[in-house]
């Protein structure tokens, strides 16, 4: 959750249950492979998965790095941490800040972080403190949405949500793309005094039921949900109706190609 939703939003043990059943097998887990791929996990590794929320990437890295390594996954948040340590009892969930680490410096040959970095107060800071904990020579590998304009239907959903409920709507809705530009995002790692080594703009998709299960996804996935005015809600659904229907397919599903952020880079 970024700054603004920590204030309002309480994730509670119900959402991050639901955040496991549904998000990640309709969305997060396809992009760790991406990760995972380009940080070069392998056999033996000692892996940290920062923002880890139920712990996809970790889960995934642990199959890679097998009974010689280890995986280790932190997150700010206790009901995201509960259903990954629920999921996978094996693995270490520690709960900390991205801004500072729970680790001792170099304790890891990579460090990783997965859909997360867009939420830190600070993610310069939280770059700092992955290359702390990461050992000479290890791999920091960063994967975020892409930018609201490389992703037209969000693009789309966001000017109905402006049109309807106003800018401060806005920002609630656009914060997931905040750290979309590439070139800002690797000066990030850069400034952090890491090498990048490779950069990469993975495409997924977003599959969603109906368009009515999009928009009450994605407006109570921010405090916005909870804060709509009466009518307001309804008449984002019927815009969206009429915006999205292109995205639409044969069997009434909505179905949403997804560009990400991919920054690989070396201490
Ligand atoms: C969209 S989820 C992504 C979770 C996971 N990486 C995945 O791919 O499924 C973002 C996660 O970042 C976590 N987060 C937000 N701010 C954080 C911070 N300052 N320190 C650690 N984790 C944070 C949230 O609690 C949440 O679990």
């Amino acid at each position: 959750m970024n700054r603004a939703e920590q204030e309002t939003f309480q994730l509670t043990a119900e959402l991050a249950e639901a955040y496991e059943a549904w998000f990640v097998p309709g969305f997060f887990a396809q992009w760790a492979p991406h990760l995972l791929d380009g940080a070069g996990v392998a056999a033996g590794q000692r892996v940290l998965d920062v923002g880890c929320g139920t712990g996809i990437v970790a889960r995934t890295a642990a199959e890679r790095v097998g009974s010689t390594g280890t995986v280790a996954g932190v997150d700010l948040n206790e009901a995201m941490l509960a259903v990954a340590r629920r999921v996978a009892p094996e693995l270490q969930w520690r709960q900390g800040d991205a801004g500072a680490l729970p680790f001792d410096p170099a304790s890891f040959d990579v460090v990783l972080s997965q859909m997360a970095m867009m939420f830190f107060p600070e993610p310069a800071a939280a770059l700092r403190e992955m290359r702390r904990v990461v050992r000479p020579g290890g791999t920091v590998g960063v994967l975020v949405p892409g930018s609201l304009a490389t992703n037209p239907p969000y693009e789309l959903f966001v000017d109905v949500v402006t049109r309807n409920a106003g800018e401060e709507a806005r920002r609630l809705v656009t914060s997931y793309f905040a750290l979309g530009d590439l070139d800002g995002l690797t000066g990030l790692l850069t400034d952090a005094g890491l090498d990048v080594t490779a950069t990469g703009s993975p495409v997924g998709e977003f599959r969603y039921d109906s368009i009515d299960q999009l928009v009450g996804v994605e407006l109570d996935s921010t405090p916005l949900g909870g804060r709509l005015e009466p009518g307001v809600r309804e008449a984002i659904l019927a815009d969206c109706q009429n915006a999205l229907a292109g995205y639409l397919t044969s069997t009434g599903e909505v179905l949403f190609p997804f560009e990400s952020r991919l920054v690989i880079a070396t201490k």
